[in-house]
């Protein structure tokens, strides 16, 4: 089989494991519910939690113990991306080829479909403490929770989009801001990723540490194409709009340092990353593969 078929194979599956924790539409609630599933299910490259099962299968790790955070990161990702389109925020009208969840349900209902979508994401994540077949499985559940909630809070993803917002037109812009706002608005996401696959599966904590930073270039790389497709791309290849950056007058790899560098930083860090996942005793060639093809990723 070719990565391309791999690919969609995982991919599939990812989507199967998230379907399988969302929410069924009812009650009084139940557009809130709608807005939560229009967001979740519309498709997206769910890297997030495939590269978390990759990362589970490097370490040797068995069972379902992933699958309850796989859902979980993944729902956090759509929440982050529900509240990022708002008018409040980057007041984008397309994602993933269609209207966001804003345009269709309206601010109010898209606020609260990102935080039904926070809190669903960490019941979900608790629900592995039923699948722990053991006290270490149990113990490596907690911390995955804890690390879930580090990166995509305050100290990860939303710090990150806090710092994106101040930097936002006119602020004193320096390189070592913008490298904060990677960080943390999209590296702490895909460190979540890559740690909690490698916890559940019981690796030490040198190997977290590494798997850490492996997802730190993984993550930097993937902003910076993301900023770079935002200005050479166009909206029916990304199923968002182009220019949103320009328009927001963001603070981007491109426009401190223009495309060409970008290119390059995006090729080097993932360079990098190769060569620490090659330093692991373990292989996972799926997984380099993927890495590999974020640096030329169109969308
Ligand atoms: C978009 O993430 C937000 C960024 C961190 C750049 P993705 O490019 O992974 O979005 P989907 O999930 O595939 O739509
Ligand atoms: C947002 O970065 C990353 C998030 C935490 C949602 P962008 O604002 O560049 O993401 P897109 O381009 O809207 O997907
Ligand atoms: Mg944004
Ligand atoms: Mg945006
Ligand atoms: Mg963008």
């Amino acid at each position: 089989m070719n990565f391309k078929e791999t690919l969609e194979i995982k991919t599939n599956r990812a989507e199967a494991v998230l379907k399988k924790y969302m929410p069924r539409e009812s009650g009084y609630q139940e557009q809130v519910l709608e807005a939560m599933n229009y967001s979740v299910l519309a498709g997206g490259k769910r890297l997030r939690p495939i590269l978390m099962e990759e990362s589970f299968l490097l370490f040797g790790g068995q069972g379902e113990l992933i699958e309850p955070f796989m859902a979980a990161l993944e729902m956090i990702h759509n929440y982050s991306l529900v509240h990022d389109d708002l008018p409040a925020m980057d007041n984008d009208e397309y994602r993933r080829g269609r209207e966001t969840t804003w345009k269709v349900y309206g601010d109010g209902m898209a606020v609260l479909a990102g935080d039904g979508l926070l809190n669903l994401a960490f019941e979900t994540a608790a629900g592995a403490f039923d699948l722990a077949r053991t006290d270490k499985e149990f113990i490596r559940a907690a911390c995955a929770i804890r690390v879930l909630g580090r990166k995509s809070g305050i100290y990860g993803m939303i710090g990150g989009q806090a710092a994106d917002i101040m930097a936002e037109s006119g602020a004193e812009v320096t390189e070592d801001m913008l490298l904060f706002i990677h960080e943390n608005k999209t590296a702490a996401l895909i460190q979540a990723a890559l740690m909690i696959g490698a916890i559940l599966a019981g690796a030490d904590a040198s190997d977290v540490e590494k798997i850490e930073h492996v997802a730190y270039n993984i993550g930097i790389a993937f902003q910076i194409q993301d900023d770079i497709l935002d200005v050479t791309s166009t909206t029916e290849v990304l199923g968002k709009p182009v220019g949103s950056d320009e328009r927001n007058q963001k603070l981007t790899y491109v426009t401190l340092h223009g495309l060409e560098k970008s290119r390059e930083e995006v090729q080097r860090l993932s360079t990098e990353a190769l060569e620490i996942l090659d330093s692991f005793t373990r292989r996972n060639e799926f997984l380099k593969e993927l890495v590999k093809s974020l640096v030329t990723r169109e969308k």
